[in-house]
């Protein structure tokens, strides 16, 4: 059936067609692969939980219909049809990894708010210029394989294809292997090559920060996102045994690092409290109670809205490093740099005008974790909706959502997605 009624009227019946609880049991279902015994969720990039989950995505889009196809980095794409497939498809998603201690909804209600856009649109039966494609990107959080946004950013053309396969997790296998197990267990995917022009692309996510619910705002329009440098720092001392080496002819990397560690705190301090500064893995070797630490490896995550800022004292973060290691030699990587974008004025205008139509209270936001909707910012309009999350609590095994705040925001997605791939015409990107 085409949509004969006036827009308005239709995108109510999309919008009702989105299925609060199907959404809600899909993600408990989604929850059941890598689930923790803590009620988290540990799902990394291209392991057998994350097999399993692309295998239950799969059987939800083949069973209504929707072809399945995976390009060279594994990512995953889900198509419902337009008038006129030579057009660039728009492109809705997210990720199915999670953190090691990760939750329920970090990603997943991206892919699965994508698939209620579908399943909406063919229940009204509404027809779309543009062809529909749901994603789900491949080593979003970059807790398996360094960098994070690994296969949006591959898919962009921004990560080189043969670096991202030849990049190995901290067991040693490599990202090629790893992805060879997984597109042997789906061996029924069409293939793709990497990379296609994209109408417009837009991501749901949790916010994973306090600011919907503390203003009981149930949709925010994501106006950019901050910038992220990542680093790895090793500090390279040298083993030892506690009882008989003197204080003072040890090279305890340890020690050094936490001296490194207290002087980036200074570097990084901020009274603004907009500044973000974590070390979020140290691995210390050997590890042992009587043994002086020979090796710490450390990561640094550090990001701000502000290009200068993050470019001024990222820049400083080997030099400091250095200055403070004492007896210990340092390297420095620098794993990702990530300037602040933001999103095209295009798309917050049909997100802000959707959230509009349905009633629903918004307000414009800037995100502060990355997402695969920056690497997608290079090649089309792009743009993101946020909905709430209990306590703003993300990257945490307690992560929670409200099933109804999900549903509204997979509802304002189906308005804007239909909208775009209505669109004969869209220009490539703009800057809000
Ligand atoms: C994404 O997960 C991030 O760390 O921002
Ligand atoms: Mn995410
Ligand atoms: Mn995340």
């Amino acid at each position: 059936m085409e949509p004969q009624l006036a827009a308005t009227d239709y995108h109510m019946q999309v919008a009702t067609a989105v299925d609060e609880r199907r959404l809600w049991q899909r993600h408990l279902k989604m929850a059941v692969f890598g689930a923790r015994d803590d009620g988290g969720v540990n799902r990394q990039a291209l392991s057998p939980a994350d097999v399993s989950a692309r295998i239950q995505l799969i059987e939800w889009a083949t069973s209504r219909g929707y072809a399945c196809a995976t390009d060279p980095v594994g990512n995953l794409f889900v198509r419902r049809e337009g008038r006129n497939p030579s057009l660039p498809a728009i492109l809705t998603g997210s990720h199915l990894d999670s953190q090691p201690a990760g939750g329920k909804f970090d990603g997943v209600y991206g892919v699965l708010a994508g698939m209620e856009v579908l399943h909406a649109l063919d229940t009204v039966g509404v027809a779309t210029e543009r062809a529909i494609e749901v994603v789900a990107w491949t080593n979003e959080e970059g807790s398996r394989f360094v960098p994070g946004m690994a296969g949006s950013s591959a898919f962009a053309g921004t990560l080189p294809l043969e670096k991202l396969l030849a990049t190995r997790d901290r067991e040693g296998i490599l990202f090629e292997d790893a992805l060879a197990s997984v597109l042997a267990a789906t061996p029924n995917v069409k293939r793709r090559a990497l990379g296609f022009p994209v109408g417009a692309y837009l991501e749901a996510h949790i916010e994973q920060g306090p600011v919907l619910e503390s203003t009981r705002c149930g949709i925010g329009v994501v106006a950019g996102i901050q910038g992220t440098r990542w680093f790895t720092v090793h500090v390279k001392g040298a083993s030892a045994h506690a009882g008989t080496t003197p204080l003072a002819m040890r090279r305890d990397a340890f020690k050094a690092t936490t001296s490194i560690v207290t002087a980036l705190s200074s570097l990084l301090a901020d009274g603004d409290d907009v500044l973000r500064f974590t070390v979020g893995r140290v691995v210390v070797e050997p590890n042992s109670p009587n043994t002086v630490p020979g090796s710490v490896q450390f990561t640094i995550d550090f990001r701000h809205p502000d290009f200068e800022i993050l470019k001024k004292l990222g820049d400083r973060v080997e030099s400091t490093c250095m200055e403070h290691a004492g007896k210990c030699d340092i390297l420095v990587n620098e794993t990702l740099n990530m300037s602040p974008i933001q999103f095209d004025k295009t798309i917050t205008d049909i997100v802000s005008a959707a959230a509009d139509e349905l009633g629903l209270a918004r307000m414009f936001l800037t995100s502060g974790a990355f997402h695969d909707a920056k690497s997608l910012s290079e090649m089309c309009p792009t743009g993101m909706i946020f909905v709430p999350c209990a306590n703003g609590i993300s990257h945490s095994p307690s992560e929670n959502a409200d099933p109804a705040g999900l549903a509204a925001g997979a509802r304002v997605l189906a308005l804007a997605v239909e909208q775009l791939a209505q669109r004969t015409t869209l220009s490539s990107p703009g800057r809000r």
